[in-house]
């Protein structure tokens, strides 16, 4: 028995080596931790219970069938963050360069599987040159069988991937399902083809990181969520976002006590919005003076800077935050911001996290570069998932809400749960000057009659009252009292209940 046991201790010894001693320091070498150090940072000392130590590929080609590693480049498994269930796969870039053969590919299934059934988040931690080519269609297979099960997963229990080094071809579109991307700074990148096959199709010359690093992903295309300095900082960034999140789609989003009152008034908000309607402000600071402790998660914060979005808490509770940014493109919507919300939107709706709105919208951005590529469509995605979401929606309009942008921002009209307004709000078709422009063309050539005709609409639109006189505003309130209306508010619509009709699924704009 005595000999048994010690037989396992050095199989397991053997297993945790991955590739061996050399390619774990050549893994170290370049900043990076491996697999198992990885999942050890990201869960609970103690907790990780590992699957298929001992499971290993099947292949017998290109002198495979001598070549066989424990474990097959991934670790895989389930254990607590913060004293909540998580499954994690881990590739190991010592083994075979981390590449996904059919038998990890099983690995990956069976947790996902397992994820499913017990209602539990996935992440997956990817570190891997792709499909191990020795396998062929095998690996291929393996790769479909991930896709699909993220496809089922989608709605189901979140999914969060973490790419600490490459992710390359095939295996982008696993994390591309999921809800989250997350990437470490100068260690990692995704592209769907490499800087040489771009060489030879397209005759460019880009680097790995430039085609796909950290940053362009997390200014340029929006792929990814968020790009941390070095494996430690994201593998704890990440156990921070994790306590935001609902284990599946039938839980309510954990609450974290607080001692942040409720009630607590900031006076500092009655002079957020400049008297010039035509002056920025930072619509981050009414975020961060509203939601618990000043603690907000922001996601995307480097692209498409003119909406924001994240999480928070308000007493003690997720809320998905999604805010017009005045700074930036003086908040206008345009096709990038309206999917990056639309997306988001979505997440919170599919996982009971209510949504918080904050308006100031001039409108959709115009132009030809933004109708040929399709704003149109783009654009309705944000309406559609507004629409569409049954979570509770609290909206607060600080100032501009005009045309379309209007309805679109959690309007009353999108069953908009409560509707704020703050006394600057102006709600219009359009700004007074465009406004005029149009519907008094004849006197354009007398500026004195402008001026007065502007006057004339600012008295009658510039004003959340008339908006407030149909009832699309539920209260104007004071900017100071913002936090405890929106707590008094979540508080009312904790046990809302409404669906959508039943359909197979709807039909976004894609
Ligand atoms: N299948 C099988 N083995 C692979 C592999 C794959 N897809 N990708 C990498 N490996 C192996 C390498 O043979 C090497 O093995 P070794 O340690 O026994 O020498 C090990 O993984 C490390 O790879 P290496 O190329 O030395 O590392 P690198 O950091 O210099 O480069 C990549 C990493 C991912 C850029 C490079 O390995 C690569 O281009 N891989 C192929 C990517 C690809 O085309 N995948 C298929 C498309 S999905």
């Amino acid at each position: 028995m005595h000999e048994i046991i010690q037989q396992l201790e050095r199989k397991r010894e053997q297993a945790r080596l991955g590739g061996g001693q050399k390619r774990i320091d050549a893994q170290h070498n370049k900043g990076k931790l491996t697999a198992r150090e990885r999942i050890e940072l990201l869960l609970d000392d103690g907790t990780f219970e590992e699957w298929d130590m001992f499971k290993e590929h099947r292949c017998v080609d290109f002198g495979m069938a001598d070549n066989k590693v424990p474990s097959d480049g991934v670790v895989t498994g389930y254990g607590t963050i913060n004293g909540r269930m998580v499954f994690v796969f881990s590739q190991d870039f010592t083994v075979f360069g981390g590449a996904l053969s059919e038998a990890h590919a099983e690995k990956i299934c069976k947790i996902m599987d397992k994820a499913m059934q017990v209602g539990a988040p996935v992440i997956g931690l990817n570190d891997s040159g792709g499909a191990r080519i020795q396998e062929g269609v095998a690996a291929l297979g393996g790769y479909a069988e991930v896709f699909q099960r993220n496809v089922m997963a989608s709605g189901v229990i979140p999914q969060i991937s973490l790419i600490m080094g490459p992710c390359a071809g095939g295996a982008v579109y696993s994390p591309a399902m999921t809800d989250f991307i997350f990437m470490v700074k100068d260690t990692s990148y995704m592209f769907v083809t490499g800087p040489e096959v771009v060489k030879t199709v397209t005759h460019e010359e880009v680097t790995a990181e430039e085609l796909g690093g950290a940053t362009t992903h997390t200014t340029k295309s929006g792929v990814a969520d968020l790009a941390f300095e070095n494996d430690v900082d994201a593998l704890l960034m990440l156990r921070r976002f994790f306590n935001y999140l609902p284990l599946n789609n039938r839980e309510k989003p954990p609450i974290r006590p607080t001692a942040d009152p409720a009630e607590r008034l900031d006076h500092s908000l009655d002079t957020l919005v400049p008297d010039n309607a035509n002056k920025p402000y930072d619509i981050k600071e009414l975020i961060i003076k509203t939601v618990d402790d000043a603690d907000f998660f922001e996601l995307q914060p480097d692209h498409a800077k003119n909406i924001v979005i994240g999480f928070g808490r308000m007493e003690g509770q997720t809320v998905g935050i999604v805010a017009n940014q005045p700074m930036v493109l003086a908040g206008c919507l345009d096709i990038k911001s309206s999917i990056k919300a639309a997306r988001f939107v979505r997440f919170c709706d599919a996982y009971n996290i209510p949504i918080i709105t904050f308006v100031d919208v001039p409108g959709f951005m115009p132009g030809t570069a933004q109708e040929y590529s399709g704003i149109i469509k783009h654009g309705a995605k944000l309406l559609y998932a507004y629409a569409e979401c049954t979570v509770p929606k609290i909206t607060l309009i600080t100032r501009k809400a005009y045309g379309g942008a209007y309805d679109v921002m959690a309007s009353k009209h999108l069953r908009g749960d409560v509707n704020f307004a703050w006394p600057s709000a102006e709600i219009a078709v359009m700004g007074p000057k465009g406004a005029v422009e149009i519907i008094f063309r004849e006197e354009k050539n007398n500026p004195f009659k402008v001026a007065a005709r502007e006057q004339e609409y600012k008295a009658k639109f510039a004003n959340p009252f008339v908006a407030g006189a149909r009832g699309f505003i539920d209260d104007v309130i004071q900017p100071h009292e913002t936090r405890k209306r929106i707590c008094r508010s979540l508080v009312m619509l904790r046990n809302k209940a409404i669906s959508n009709p039943w359909r197979k699924h709807g039909n976004i704009p894609l």
